[in-house]
């Protein structure tokens, strides 16, 4: 079965043709990263603009890439929610207009699923049930995937996403966006002890995260060397956070992982790029003996790919949107998608 995927819930267009879940025939990618760096963060209403002069010419070059036309596919799968309301909209209605006009099933596909079913990509032999680490830019969670389309969640963030969190502290530091992946480069020789930050206490469930404390550590911490006419050092600070992020996520995974009893451990999402969460979850999982699997690194942001491997088990498991499918700029993983026929 051959499935267009299209993605736009943040600042890429993307779009992909991939064949029964797993083969990828063709991945298109217009990422807007260089117009967002001016302003050190994603403006919105520029995304949605951007996605609405690109989309019909990445999904011409998605098909041509795989050397197919329109009527080799047999249905449309899209990105319905979570993520920014203006540009989600721009590739639910494109994937509409093109799922109409040629009588093809339309399928809404939620963001974070999708960037769990990237690692069904990377590794054709992953099946459910596993433990994930889902770790993106604007979400944090560990979700128990029972099944291709039955989530359960049992940690989330209460404030920022680790990658929000990683950005913001990168920008107080003056590394341009994305901050998290510009951190990640910058601050690989850094001393990961230099900076001592508290770790982050949350109270009733021991499972979940909360980062915009350590976010406001890193902040104070450059206004107060500021004040003093103290030096800082980048690399040394920058490590350091990321190790104060990365043991948290390690921590709460190892409890997480043991209390449920899993085996199989995956990491999805933006942040799952990141080398020191890959080492650091690597160790924790080779001590543990459990299987561990991270997406390739090009899979690991947004793509559409990841979105047509999603679609279709999503498309097995009975998914039709209709075509008064609305985009949600929040929308629990949990729930199957409103506006289905
Ligand atoms: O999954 P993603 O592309 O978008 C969302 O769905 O949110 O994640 C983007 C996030 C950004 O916060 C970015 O800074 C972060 O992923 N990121 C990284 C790395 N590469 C991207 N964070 C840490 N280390 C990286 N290598």
């Amino acid at each position: 079965m051959k499935i267009l995927a299209i993605e736009s819930s943040c600042d890429e267009t993307a779009a992909a043709v991939v064949e029964n879940g797993r083969k990828v025939l063709s991945s298109v990618i217009a990422s807007q990263v260089e117009e967002h760096k001016i302003y050190g963060g994603v403006v919105p209403e520029i995304a949605s603009r951007r996605h609405a002069e690109a989309i019909s010419g990445v999904v011409k070059k998605a098909l041509e890439d795989a050397e197919l036309t329109l009527d080799d596919i047999d249905a449309v799968g899209v990105t319905y929610a979570p993520g920014l309301i203006g540009a989600l909209l721009v590739g639910v209605n494109y994937a509409k207009s093109l799922a109409y006009s040629k009588g093809l099933p339309l399928v809404a596909v939620h963001h974070l699923r999708s960037h769990i079913a990237a690692n069904y990509i990377t590794h054709p032999e992953l099946k459910p049930p596993f433990f994930c680490l889902v770790v993106s830019g604007g979400n944090s969670c560990m979700v128990l995937v029972k099944d291709y389309t039955e989530f359960e969640i049992v940690g989330r963030t209460r404030d920022d996403a680790a990658g929000e969190a990683l950005d913001k502290a990168a920008r107080s530091m003056g590394l341009p966006y994305p901050g998290g992946l510009n951190l990640d480069r910058e601050c690989r020789n850094g001393n990961e002890n230099a900076y001592k930050f508290p770790r982050p206490k949350v109270h009733d469930n021991e499972l979940d995260f909360s980062f915009s404390g350590l976010k406001t550590a890193v902040i104070n911490t450059i206004h107060n060397a500021k004040q003093k006419g103290e030096e800082i050092n980048i690399p040394d600070l920058g490590a350091s956070f990321q190790k104060a992020v990365v043991s948290f996520l390690c921590d709460n995974t190892e409890k997480a992982v043991k209390k449920y009893n899993m085996k199989k451990i995956v990491v999805a999402g933006g942040v799952s790029a990141n080398s020191v969460l890959r080492k650091r979850m690597k160790e924790l999982c080779e001590k543990n003996k459990w299987e561990l699997f991270f997406p390739e690194l090009s899979l690991c942001g947004d793509n559409a790919a990841m979105v047509g491997a999603q679609t279709y088990y999503e498309y097995l498991s009975g998914n039709r949107a209709s075509l008064s499918l609305n985009a949600y700029a929040t929308m629990p993983i949990e729930k199957d998608p409103p506006d289905c026929v």
